[in-house]
């Protein structure tokens, strides 16, 4: 475990009047790919965390739809619905400033037509959102990058390891290994920029290919589980945080709150049966 919460400065952005906090924007984080300043993504679901991550200088907060299995116990994320993100991403947008906020669109929000595409994001940016994330590739994704971008809607991909294909791809598994697939990844990164992509999550892919990818794309690349070489990270909350019981292997413990809260909450047990709080 990592014995230190805190980060280094928070990236610089073209300034602001004194005492306002720079909104962050995609056009900054393009200026942070082309000076080499790592871009930070970490995903929170409510206000409270929302505001945490916003003070300690992150700079992407992804509202993933994750929550389906951290916060709402689900085996997989196929569960989510628009109306949660919907709502987690409220509470987020009520306590994050500065932070750009991605809404993660959840599965079959997007899949059926652009047209449905673009009404769903339509909620997650009224909601609060200033970009929303959809996973996969392929022609009609890329048909859907094409109509949200079209009308303003930055829009960040997602390719490798996409969790809501768990069933096609026959579990959460390392994507990308063979020179094929590799060759096709890079493809997919090069053809969605060119569809209007913003950024590009790349997630469980060999470092070499989420490296080559880097180089090879002019937009941003934010890699989980894909290495040191992309532009930025991400990671789920609950699995820095030490909340998840099995984190995957990539990911870093930078504070135990599980053994923390296991603790907690059983004092505040005995302390009850004790009769030693309240106080008189
Ligand atoms: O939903 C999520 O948290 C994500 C990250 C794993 C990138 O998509």
């Amino acid at each position: 475990m990592s014995d230190s919460a805190e980060s280094p400065a928070a990236p610089k952005v073209p300034a602001a009047p004194k005492g306002v906090q720079t909104k962050v924007r995609i056009a900054h984080l393009h200026q942070m790919k082309a000076a080499g300043r790592p871009i930070v993504m970490v995903t929170a679901y409510d206000a409270c965390f929302g505001a945490l991550a916003d003070e300690a200088g992150v700079d992407l907060i992804l509202v993933g739809d994750s929550a389906g299995m951290v916060v709402h116990g689900y085996d997989t994320t196929l569960p989510v619905t628009v109306e949660m993100i919907e709502m987690h991403v409220a509470a987020v947008a009520r306590g994050a400033r500065r932070a750009l906020i991605v809404a993660d669109m959840p599965f079959m929000s997007y899949q059926v037509t652009p047209e449905e595409a673009v009404r769903n994001a339509g909620r997650f940016l009224k909601a609060g959102a200033q970009a929303v994330k959809i996973e996969g590739h392929g022609p009609r994704i890329r048909e859907t990058v094409r109509a949200l971008s079209s009308i303003g809607i930055p829009v960040i991909g997602h390719i490798g390891l996409v969790p809501q294909s768990v069933h096609a791809l026959s579990g959460y598994r390392i994507q990308g290994k063979t020179d094929e697939e590799a060759e096709r990844l890079m493809t997919m990164a090069r053809l969605q920029q060119e569809a209007g992509l913003s950024a590009i999550v790349l997630e469980c892919i060999p470092h070499d290919l989420a490296r080559r990818i880097t180089a090879e794309v002019a937009i941003p690349t934010i890699g989980i589980g894909a290495g040191p070489h992309c532009d930025g990270q991400v990671l789920v909350m609950h699995d820095l945080l030490g909340l998840t019981e099995h984190p995957p292997s990539f990911a870093r413990k930078y504070l135990d709150l599980r053994a923390g809260t296991l603790r907690a909450f059983r004092k505040y047990a005995r302390d009850v049966r004790e009769r030693s709080f309240p106080e008189e």
